[in-house]
This record gives structure tokens, sequence and C-alpha cells, in this order.
């Protein structure tokens, strides 16, 4: 089948890898000529495990190929996955001017049937938009062409973004017309494996799916950071608690783990996004908006206990803290929303200096933070920012900081304090290796 993918971001370029590897041609749009350049020659612009090498080989192989023009792209193909960004405003709403100017592009480029597929996630409501956009160009052009708008929302999470496109838990398709469902089902068929995993529902529902889904998985978070929140006060840990109610299959041991918060580009974007989509229609959605608050509460716990720690020396002003981990989660560049962003505004602000080290995400941290005499970013090595740092804060759960040399960090620490902001590490473990340690949602071990 051949298909055009506009937008090279983290949805559009697995998306377009993914089919590229099952056989179908597959031409990308982006409007960034850098991006269409670096991808041409193999070269991926986002960290994303696996993916340059599908990249790679699709290109060569001819079945990948990137483009800046949209006629180019759509030429030969019979659908159009929107995969533009949607970021958020300050008010919370969606942005969808990327989405509506294609879809305008659409309209005033096509010249045969094409199934318009939206995968940003987009506000209830949009495809119609992006249907009245299309239709109004076709008209102002004279024409009368057929065109189907489809939602197809994405899943995937970062990090593991190929291997959720290649083994998904299931495949929503939001269309009312059943020919358009027939061909997603062939198109996604050497994926979804089994016809169970293809959901087929109404164009809004399939927009709401994609909503609900990131909002229960954002409540469960912050529910769970509440729980440690009143698990440290009552003297209880939450790690216990954790494996006490996930042994119930109704609750389940995913996404229960307390943390920093949840950052990323969607959960903070879709429950602020679905907030306002509830209030628009007059309907105050109390619980949502508390996981949102709760959420922007959680970020600033840890930096919270750090500052009550020193608090007895005179507070953080001039001391350093060593910092494990920028990215939102283990294996991405990703920062947008990263809790040690927070984390390292609020300290630096209160004249902490912040050494700070992260396997990739360096220089996008830089870039989200600015230049800040109080901060520096990756060092040699993780062990290299720990020398005569006042303290280590960890905040990002990369496999290489779950077992480091605890005996070597005692020595290159001034004073052996661990914030723990995942839980990386046992307290007894760590009373044991003589740190001072404090977690999240436990008891925390005196120095
Ligand atoms: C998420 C969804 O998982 C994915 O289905 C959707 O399509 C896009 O949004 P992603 O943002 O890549 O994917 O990351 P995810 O692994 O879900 O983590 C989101 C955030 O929640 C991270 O900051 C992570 O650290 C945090 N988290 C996750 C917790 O704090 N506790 C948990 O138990 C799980």
């Amino acid at each position: 089948m051949n298909l055009c993918i506009v937008g090279t971001g983290y949805v559009g370029l697995v998306s377009a890898a993914c089919f590229a590897e099952m056989g179908n041609t597959v031409c990308c749009v982006d409007v960034n000529p850098k991006v269409v350049d670096m991808l041409r020659q193999g070269k991926v612009h986002i960290y994303e495990p696996g993916l340059e090498q599908l990249v790679q080989r699709n290109t060569s192989e001819g079945r990948l190929t990137f483009t800046t023009d949209l006629a180019e792209g759509l030429e030969n193909a019979l659908f159009v996955f929107v995969c533009v960004g949607t970021p958020s405003r300050a008010d919370g709403s969606c942005d969808l001017s990327y989405v509506h100017q294609v879809a305008r592009q659409v309209g005033q480029t096509m010249k045969d049937y094409k199934i318009v597929v939206d995968k940003s996630t987009v506000p209830v409501g949009t495809a119609d938009q992006v249907k009245a956009l299309i239709g109004e160009e076709l008209a102002r052009r004279g024409l009368d062409l057929e065109f189907d708008v489809v939602s197809n929302p994405e899943f995937l999470k970062e990090g593991d973004a190929v291997s959720d496109f290649m083994k998904p838990d299931r495949v929503v398709v939001g269309t009312e017309n059943v020919r358009t469902a027939k061909l997603l089902e062939a198109l996604y068929a050497p994926f979804a494996r089994s016809r169970d995993k293809l959901v087929v529902m109404g164009v809004r529902s399939a927009e709401m799916t994609k909503y609900a889904a990131n909002c229960m998985l954002a409540t469960k978070i912050s529910f769970i950071n509440e729980i440690a929140n009143i698990c440290e006060r009552v003297g209880a840990d939450v790690r216990d608690v954790r494996m006490g109610i996930g042994s119930d299959s109704r609750i389940g041991y995913h996404f229960i783990y307390p943390g920093v918060g949840y950052g990323g580009s969607c959960f903070p974007k879709d429950v602020k996004a679905l907030i306002r989509t509830a209030r628009e229609h007059d309907f105050t959605p109390q619980l949502l908006e508390s996981v949102d608050e709760v959420n922007d509460r959680q970020k600033l716990v840890l930096p919270g206990k750090i500052r009550a720690y020193f608090a007895e020396q005179g507070g953080v002003e001039g001391k350093t803290l060593a910092l494990w981990g920028l990215a939102f989660k283990a294996s991405t560049d990703d920062v947008r929303e990263a809790p040690a962003l927070a984390m390292i505004r609020a300290l630096t602000a209160a004249g902490m200096r912040v050494r700070a080290f992260d396997p990739v995400a360096g220089a996008t941290a830089r870039q989200a933070l600015g230049e800040n005499d109080l901060l520096e970013i990756n060092g040699k090595d993780q062990y290299a920012i720990l020398e005569g740092a006042d303290a280590l804060a960890v905040v990002t759960e990369w496999n290489q900081f779950r077992n480091p040399d605890f005996g070597r960090m005692k020595k290159l620490l001034k004073a052996p304090i661990v914030f723990d902001g995942r839980n990386l590490y046992q307290p007894e473990t760590m009373a044991a290796n003589g740190f001072a340690y404090f977690g999240i949602g436990r008891k925390p071990v005196a120095s």
C-alpha cells in the first residue's frame, strides 16, 4: 500500500518506519528541510531505540522516502497520516494550527480519493474540523473529490515506540465508513495479527479513547503518589503497599510506581486538554483537575526534601547537588515537562548549584533550561559529577543508575546523602552502605 506520513516526530517517524518494514511504500513529509536532509542520509534526529536501523534499512531498500513537499508525498498515497505536533497553549488548550494547516494543504493538492488519518492526539471533534477544511479547499478548487477522515490514535511509549507499534495492545480506528475500516484493517493486519486487536468505533469515540487512556494512566500515577505521601507521614512503605494492592488483578502492578511526577509530551498535555474540553462543555472534571494538581505538587516533593534536609545547615544556597537523570523517563532524550527541569529551576532559584548528568538528554535539557551560572550539565560520567557535591538526587530511572558503585559514590561525595526520586535503592542497602537516604513514600534512613 502507498502511504504519506506528515510530520516526522516520534509518532510520524516510528509509524513510517514500521509501515515501510511491512513492505508498504511510505513517503514522509516534514516542513523542516534540515530534518529531511538528515533522514535521507539515514540519520535519525530523535533518540528512539531500534528506530535508526529501521529507517536506514527501509530507506536503502527504497520503501521509505522523505520530502518537504506535501504534493509529492500525496501523489501516489491512498492514506495520509497526520502526525504533526499539537502543542499545549498557555491556557491548556491544544494548538491545532499544524493539523489545520495540513488539512488545508491536503485539500489544496489532492487529486484523487484519500483516507486522511489523524494520528496526532487531538481534541474530540478535530476530525470533523479536518473534514470541513479539506472540503472547503476542494470547493475553492471547484472539485468534488471523495475522501475520508479517520481517527487512529497512537498509544506508543517513548523508548519502546518501535516495539509498541509492532506489537500493539490494540489498534483503535474511528470511522463511520465500513469500507475505510476494512482498508485500515488490511494495513494493520501484519501488526495486529489477531482481529481482536482492531477496535473499530465512531470518530469521536476514537478521539476520546486516546484521552481516556492517558488520563487513566496519569490518574494511576497521581493516585500512587498521593498514597506515597500519606505512607511517609504514617510510617508505612509504599513499596510494600504497591505489592500488596497490585496482586489484586483489578488493580495490577503496572503504572503504580510512585516517583517525581509524570512528565513527557503526553500525560501533562492530555490531562490539561481534556480538562479544557470538559469545561468547554460546561462540565467540571474534578478528578482530572486533582490529578493535574497532585502531579505539579509531586514534582516539588524531592526538592522539598532537599531543602528541608539542608535547612538545619543554613539552607541550600551555596550547596552543590549532583543530579542523575534529566529525561522525563529512561531510554529517551526527551525532557518535555520533565520533573528534573522543575526541580532544577526550583533549587537553582534558591541558590543551590546543580551538576547534572544524563546518558542522552544533556543537550536537550541544556536547550530547555538555557544558560544558568548555577547549573552544569553532563560531566564526564555519572561519577565525575559527584566529586565534592553535598548530596546526590536521582531523578530518572536509567538502568546504569540502578546498581551503582556505592563505595565509589561515598568516596566522591562530600557527605553520603542520596535523595532517590524513583525508589531505585533499598533503604536497608543504603543504611548498610552508610548513606543517609530519602526515597518517596518510605521512611528515611538517617545519617
Ligand atoms: C505515554 C503513554 O504510556 C502512551 O501510551 C501514550 O501514547 C503517550 O504517553 P510516554 O509519555 O512515552 O507514553 O511515557 P510513559 O512510559 O507512559 O511514562 C509517562 C510518565 O509517567 C513518565 O514521566 C514516567 O516516569 C511516569 N510514570 C510512569 C510514573 O511516575 N509511574 C509509573 O508507574 C509509570
